[in-house]
Formats: structure tokens, sequence, C-alpha cells
């Protein structure tokens, strides 16, 4: 008999077939995720589970989950998983890291340019008719922004994505400056890059561009102390997690002017409900958290829950796991 495996939401390309050779597998067919209590219950009977960020995988699931062995995560965040508990219990963890990484920069920097340059506002202007309304063709002061060429960046977190970020400012002549947990002296050379500490970063940074993971030393990161600290020209970026940034701190700093703009991939609350506040700013732009949304990158994300799940199914310890102290647990595989 095939180990059962449970996939929260239908993934593209060939993996999902690839996948029906080791494993008995249902896929939650619908476009909203699995309420918790299908989520309570498929876990209960699985030994395996493929995951998306939307899906809340705490303790009180996994100790309910008695053949659980491994966790597939379609993304390379995974603050949405209890790992503490899951190594506890045995269960292996993986998530999809690398693939997307220039997925993500390429959209950081579709940001970085939009808010700069006030593009999204823009296209609203034209296409409402207030430019034809407004009868002036040109004028000098008409949707006027900021230059990215030759600025500083500051980038929170100089890991995949933020050298990723990193490098393509190298187009733009920009500084680069980096506070991360480690200093990174090879990567100082190759960027030009220069470690900073984070209150000196956000001071002198024209863009302010967030790649750490959410983790409880991330968690608000960036509150109103850190805001106050930006130039009134700056710029914020997340395509990390919502919950890095305090949305309440923002609010105000954008509402007081503190900084120039926000554009904003990841939100504290997703999806952000109709009625929420940062809707009234022009300066803010609002993606809904597609920062990997690409054909090619949803696609190898998908190829790659397939190989740690396949991995797994034959013992090997699965290419991207997160917690390798899981196997001091227990061994790879549905036999242990
Ligand atoms: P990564 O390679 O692990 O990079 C994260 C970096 O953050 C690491 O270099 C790490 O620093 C740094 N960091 C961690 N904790 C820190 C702290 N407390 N203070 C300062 N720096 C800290 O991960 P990645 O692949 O670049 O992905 C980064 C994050 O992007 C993911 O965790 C995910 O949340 C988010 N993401 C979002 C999307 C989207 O759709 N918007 C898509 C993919 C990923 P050190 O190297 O110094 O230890
Ligand atoms: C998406 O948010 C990811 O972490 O891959």
């Amino acid at each position: 008999m095939k180990p059962k495996l449970f996939i929260t939401r239908r993934l593209p390309g060939r993996a999902i077939e690839k996948l029906k050779e080791y494993y008995e597998v249902e896929v939650w067919p619908h476009y909203p995720p699995p309420p918790r209590s299908v989520l309570r219950e498929k876990i209960r009977k699985v030994d395996a589970l493929a995951t998306l960020v939307t899906d809340k995988i705490d303790c009180s699931l996994i100790s309910n989950a008695p053949k659980l062995r491994i966790i597939a995560q379609y993304a390379v965040g995974y603050d949405n998983i209890d790992v503490e508990c899951a190594t506890k219990y045995g269960i292996y963890v993986t998530n999809t890291p690398g693939v997307l990484t220039e997925t993500v920069a390429d959209h950081t920097w579709a940001l970085i340019l939009a808010i700069s340059r006030r593009i999204v506002e823009s296209d609203e202007y034209v296409r409402r008719g207030e430019w034809y309304h407004s009868s002036t063709g040109w004028h000098p002061m008409m949707m006027v922004g900021y230059d990215v060429y030759g600025k500083t960046l500051g980038i929170v977190g100089l890991g995949r994505i933020g050298v990723a970020v990193a490098k393509r400012a190298k187009g733009f002549s920009m500084k680069i400056l980096y506070y991360s947990r480690k200093r990174k002296p090879k990567l100082e050379k190759e960027l030009r890059a220069k470690y900073v500490p984070l209150e000196t970063l956000l001071k002198e940074a024209d863009i302010v561009s967030i790649h750490v993971p959410l983790t409880d030393e991330t968690y608000h990161m960036i509150g109103e102390k850190e805001l106050r600290l930006m130039k009134k020209t700056a710029f914020l970026i997340n395509t990390a997690r919502g919950a890095v940034v305090n949305t309440k701190a923002l609010i105000k700093a954008l509402k007081e002017k503190w900084i120039a703009g926000a554009a904003l991939d990841v939100h504290e609350q997703e999806p952000l409900p109709p009625d929420h506040p940062l809707y009234k700013f022009k300066n803010v732009i609002l993606t809904p958290h597609t920062g990997s949304a690409s054909w090619e990158a949803r696609t190898k994300m998908a190829e790659i829950v397939a190989k740690n799940l396949i991995a797994f199914a034959e013992g090997k310890i699965p290419p991207t796991l997160v917690n390798k102290e899981v196997v001091n647990v227990r061994k790879p595989g549905f036999k242990q």
C-alpha cells in the first residue's frame, strides 16, 4: 500500500502526476485553502502533507498526526509551520529554496521602479480620464517621482533573494548598504556592498528592501522607531513577510509623511480586507503575495516539493530539508 499524501492545493506542472507513482494522492480541489477543520481531519490520517503559506500547521495539529512523517512546504518561507514541534515528533519539514529567488527579485524591482516613478498611480490617472479632463498634455509637475539610478539601496537580510535584488542594482549604479545577522565579506566585494547597522541603513537608504524570514527575532523588526529613522524621500519595499513590518506604525508613517511611500507584496493580514487603511494611500502599491508568481518559478517549486517527497519515500534525506536535526529523531522513509 502506498503512503497517503494530502496536497492542500492544485500545483502547476507534472509534479502531482509524478507523486502518484509513490503516493496515494489527494489534492484539495478548491481555490480557497482547506478550512482548519479539514486540515485537522486530513493530518490525522495521512503519512505526508504538501502545504502552502496559507496553511497554519501548528503544534495542536502536528501532535494529532500519528502517521505524519513529512511536511513538504510549497514555498521557501515556512513560518506557517511549527518546525520545532514537527522535529520533536520526528516529522521532516522541507521547503523550496533557490528556484524562486530571481523571480522574487524581479518582483521586488518591479515594485521599486513602480513606486519610485508612480507607475500604478499614473496608469489609474490615465484610465480614469483625469489626464484627459485636466486638459494638460504635459506639465512639469505632473506625476513627478524620484530617480532610482544612482541612489542608495538598503537590503535588510542579505540571503538568496537579498543578493539577487542587490545584483540588479548594479545596472542602476546604486550604492548598496546591507544589514544581516552575519557579515559577508565575499559578497561585500562581489556586490560592492557595505555592511552597516540597521539604524544606519534606515537613515541612509533611499530604498529599504526587506528580505529576512519571519521569525521571533524579525517580527515587527520595522516599527515606529525604525520608520522614523528613514528619509522623508525614501521608500519601503517588503516582499518578505507582512509581519516583519508593524503595519500600524507604517500607516502612521504614511499619514504623517515620515517616508515617501511603500510597496508591499506581503501583509500582516492576507488577504488584505476591503476596508484596510492602506488602500487610502496613493503612494502605496499593494500586490497579493505574488513575489514568486511566474510559471517558471511556480512549476519548479512544485518539482522541488515532488523531489523532497519522493526522496523521503525512497528512504533518503530530502534535498531541501529544513529541520536537519530531525534525522536524529527518526530516519527518513515510511518504514520507520
Ligand atoms: P535566505 O536565503 O534564508 O535569506 C534570508 C536572510 O535573512 C539570511 O541571509 C539571514 O541572514 C537574514 N536574516 C535572518 N534573520 C535575520 C535577523 N534577525 N536579522 C537580520 N538578518 C536576518 O532566504 P531567501 O530565500 O532569500 O528568502 C527570504 C524570505 O523571503 C523568505 O523567508 C520568505 O519569507 C520571503 N519570500 C517571499 C516571497 C513572496 O512571494 N513575496 C517569495 C519567496 C520568499 P544571515 O545570512 O546573516 O544569517
Ligand atoms: C513565498 O512567500 C515563499 O516563501 O516562497
